[in-house]
């Protein structure tokens, strides 16, 4: 079995040598089964709000949501060489780096993951500190930020003036200064992600944000048409499972209501 070092050390040299990183989100037990084996890293994103829970935004997301899950991905994910990183939810870090420092310590403990990560740039560098300052690896995760959504009236994509601009080079060096092994940029224009990417030495991971990033995330069920919602510009479809889904439904109840399902071959 690899060891915890080994596999972040392993995720960084995949920056230096210019070779992609690879991460997808995971929520629960099976999914991360099947995808842990093949990525560099698996998020248990506090999109699973959205996601498993039908909430309108990431903010109703709670520290026993993430405990559970990040539970059941870990378990999956045992054996593999995939860093598993758990989403610190909305509440359970901005006030203060004793409060970021408690919780982040909790799902460490709690779940087995690896790595926590958390959102905000230059205002959230001290709890990022803390955090590394207590062994407690931090990604990082700039740009269009979820949890800040509903202050912001909705999901706002970052980088289209110089404002902007500033602020997210401030935040990407901040982030890093502070310790992070990675970050995350999300939802930002493509030529000022690229430039982001080349201003660290830690690997940045991009999410609508740019191929210049030095790797990629989706959200799975996204990427699978599984989520049910409105996908972003920015997701390709890889499958349509939801419609595999429907029909698989729809004959199994065809089935049933005529007789048909179980036949001899399915019983005893
Ligand atoms: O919660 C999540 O899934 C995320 C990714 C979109 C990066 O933070």
């Amino acid at each position: 079995m690899i060891s915890q070092e080994e596999k972040f050390k392993n995720f960084s040299n995949k920056k230096k040598k210019c070779i992609p990183l690879v991460c997808l989100t995971a929520y629960t037990y099976p999914m991360a089964k099947l995808i842990a084996p093949h990525v560099d890293l698996v998020l248990v994103g506090d999109s699973l709000g959205m996601v498993i829970y039908g909430m309108k935004d990431t903010t109703g997301v709670s520290m026993e949501h993430m405990r559970r899950h990040g539970q059941a991905v870990v378990k999956a994910s045992e054996n593999t060489q995939s860093i598993i990183v758990v989403d610190m939810p909305f509440g359970s870090y901005e006030e203060s780096d004793e409060l970021a420092l408690s919780n982040a310590k909790y799902l460490l403990e709690e779940t087995g993951c690896d790595a926590v990560k958390l959102e905000g740039g230059l205002e959230m560098s001290s709890r990022i500190k803390t955090l590394v300052e207590n062994n407690i690896p931090v990604m990082g995760h700039i740009g269009l930020l979820p949890q800040s959504a509903p202050k912001e009236g909705g999901f706002k994509i970052k980088g289209k003036n110089e404002e902007q601009v500033d602020k997210l080079i401030k935040d990407i060096i901040t982030v890093e200064k502070a310790g992070a092994f990675s970050i995350v940029i999300e939802g930002t224009i493509e030529s000022v992600a690229a430039d982001l990417s080349k201003l660290v030495s830690v690997p940045t991971i991009g999410i609508g944000a740019s191929a210049d990033c030095d790797g990629q995330i989706l959200v799975t069920d996204d990427m699978l048409g599984i989520s049910g919602g409105r996908i972003p510009k920015f997701v390709k479809p890889y499958a349509d499972l939801g419609a595999k889904i429907e029909s698989a439904v729809k004959a199994y109840a065809a089935d049933v209501r005529e007789r048909k399902f179980p036949s001899k071959e399915y019983t005893y």
